[in-house]
């Protein structure tokens, strides 16, 4: 089965489950900070969403009035946002196409910026291609907002160092890619991440996302992760800090 079939199978077979499971308050936190950029960043106009899955970053921009296309390869995820965003009364706002990252369906210049969050691109097996059809489908000093698994995240690391896991480490020392339940993911590091999206003609920011939380673990809240938040909100864009979280948030702009 090549990676793209086995991608597709594990979020048709996730979709149903897929807002129950990934619900904790650290992922509530990343939703926040993600949204706050996504504010920051975008024009106002026609947006896309890569990896739109379920529709969480769709149905919150259509609210804000911008005007969204979603996209997905999974026909599952898109027939949830479908009835969210009927459930939204927001089909006048927004748009929902299967298709992939690889070969978006769309014009030259088209749109007015481009997102992609939750770590979509570190499934797309052909990255180079992907990235450019986000630089064609954009006009010329539009942003495109993404987020993307880092191969450095702190908490990772200290988790799986602290538990002695030799075997995980060796292999994430060794490999930049890993396939779990047929999800084959792909970890980024900062820099290149940062040339990729360089030598592709963009101008590009990097912050780090969830420095020193851990996205996966769903218990409440310990007091300390209040102000590891808080901390974080400072820290985000300053090199080290900028290299080491969970994920990469990558903001850049097609010169
Ligand atoms: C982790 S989910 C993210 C969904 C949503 N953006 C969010 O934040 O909840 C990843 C989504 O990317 C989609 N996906 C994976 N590879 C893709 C590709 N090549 N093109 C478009 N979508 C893809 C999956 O089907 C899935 O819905």
């Amino acid at each position: 089965m090549s990676h793209t079939t086995s991608i597709v199978k594990y979020y048709e077979d996730l979709a149903d489950n897929y807002d129950n499971r990934f619900d904790n308050q650290r992922l509530e936190y990343m939703r926040s900070v993600e949204n706050r950029v996504l504010l920051n960043s975008l024009k106002p106009g026609l947006i896309l969403d890569i990896g739109c899955g379920t529709g969480e970053q769709t149905l919150f921009l259509a609210q804000k009035d911008y005007q969204v296309i979603g996209v997905d390869i999974s026909g599952e995820m898109i027939r949830i946002a479908k009835d969210r965003v009927n459930n939204a009364g927001l089909n006048d706002k927004v748009s929902l196409i299967l298709a992939s990252a690889e070969a978006l369906p769309f014009k030259d210049n088209c749109v007015d910026g481009l997102i992609s969050i939750f770590g979509v691109y570190s499934h797309v097996p052909n990255i180079n291609i992907a990235i450019q059809e986000i630089y064609r489908v954009l006009h010329n000093g539009s942003l495109a907002v993404i987020t993307v698994v880092n191969r450095w995240n702190l908490t990772w690391w200290v988790k799986t160092i602290l538990n002695a896991k030799g075997r995980w480490l060796l292999h994430a020392l060794t490999n930049k890619e890993y396939t779990l339940n047929g999800l084959w993911t792909y970890y980024f590091s900062k820099s290149e991440l940062s040339n990729m999206l360089k030598n592709n003609g963009f101008k590009v920011s990097i912050g780090c996302l969830l420095l020193l939380l851990y996205p996966h673990n769903n218990r409440k809240l310990y007091f300390y992760e209040k102000f590891f938040m808080r901390f974080e909100d400072k820290v985000r864009w300053l090199f080290p800090f900028n290299s080491l979280g969970y994920y990469h948030l990558a903001v850049f702009e097609k010169k």
